[in-house]
């Protein structure tokens, strides 16, 4: 017998209502207050898709204050007619709406040893939403890109001091232009069926689906195309990392992951009795094949059944059929 508990299983009202967007009684797990910075209750990453108000939320200055009626976004730099885009006529547009997944490249990292600084994630820094907008692509091509155009530089409208005392600075990212042009780069107004909240960048914001969650800037304000890699502080100084030869790498796909969601660390289980042990697995750069589970600290290793293929560029749940014998 097969006991399925992903979202996906006629139990669960998730698989009815797959947009429902209402909590089940649990909270966002709070890290910091200024800025927020929240992480998901474990709970709450079981179902398939993550209710808006559980949806991880990281922050690294305080919300700005946009406004449709305010809001447009200029492509601009090396392309030959400046395109300009207002926020009624992007939602006009036909709308595409895609199933991604967020992880911040920090999630988990309260796991590691020795220690390092930054916020303490757990396993909550991660979230599957559905996500409405438009593609990037076809305004870039309206610009006209310069043949020399190397990244796509977007800039969020919220800005402050990301080292205490120091220099002001706005959240700005690049892409390298093949990512920007991918038709699955997103300028997104819609999550979950609803609009944007203004935690998760209201009203328009970037998803780069496969890349961690640094790459989708929010509270969009200005695109720029640019000829030269772009030096900036978080793209440069942070999200950076030291390859296995102490080269610096910039953070760019996720890096595969498995993760167990049931049961949690400490559940206590009835000797004899057949359950369904479960998580989800994900890559930023294709569909997970196949989950290897130990139940013996690694002696031995069973393979999980995939509950589902790969929607979109969601996780995919698995789990495996465990009955404790002690
Ligand atoms: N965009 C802006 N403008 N400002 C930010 O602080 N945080 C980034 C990214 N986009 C950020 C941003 C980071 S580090 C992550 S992990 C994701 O947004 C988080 O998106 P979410 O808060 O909607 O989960």
């Amino acid at each position: 017998m097969t006991l399925c508990t992903c979202s996906k299983a006629g139990s669960t009202t998730v698989a009815a209502d797959p947009i429902r967007t209402r909590p089940d009684n649990f909270e966002l797990r709070s890290i910091d207050l200024e800025p927020v910075v929240a992480e998901t209750p474990l709970p709450a990453l079981r179902p398939w898709l993550t209710p808006t108000p559980l949806f991880y939320i990281r922050n690294h200055f305080e919300v700005p204050e946009l406004e449709v009626d305010d809001w447009s976004l200029t492509i601009e730099g090396a392309v030959d007619t400046p395109v300009k885009l207002d926020y009624s006529s992007l939602v006009r547009l036909p709308k595409k709406t895609l199933p991604a997944m967020l992880e911040c490249a920090g999630n988990n990292r309260s796991d590691l040893s020795p220690k390092v600084p930054g916020n303490p994630f757990q396993d909550g820094a991660v979230s599957n939403a559905i996500w409405g907008g438009a593609p990037l692509k076809p305004f870039l091509q309206q610009a006209g890109l310069s043949p020399n155009a190397v990244e796509v530089l977007f800039e969020g409208g919220d800005e402050g001091a990301p080292v205490p005392g120091g220099k002001t600075v706005k959240y700005q990212r690049s892409l390298p232009l093949q990512v920007a042009l991918h038709p699955d780069t997103l300028l997104v107004y819609e999550m979950n069926g609803e609009t944007l909240t203004p935690d998760h960048g209201y009203p328009v914001r970037l998803i780069v689906p496969r890349w961690y969650g640094m790459a989708s800037v929010k509270w969009l304000t200005s695109i720029r195309v640019l000829e030269a890699p772009f030096v900036g502080f978080f793209q440069t100084d942070r999200y950076v990392i030291e390859d296995d030869a102490g080269i610096e790498q910039q953070l760019a796909q996720m890096q595969v992951k498995s993760f167990v969601s049931w049961p949690e660390h400490e559940t206590s289980l009835p000797v004899g009795q057949p359950i369904a042990a479960s998580g989800m697995a994900w890559s930023g750069t294709g569909p997970i094949r196949r989950v290897d589970v130990s139940i013996d600290g690694g002696e031995t290793w069973q393979d999980a059944h995939m509950d589902e293929s790969s929607l979109g560029y969601s996780w995919q749940e698995w789990h495996i059929d465990w009955t404790p014998e002690e």
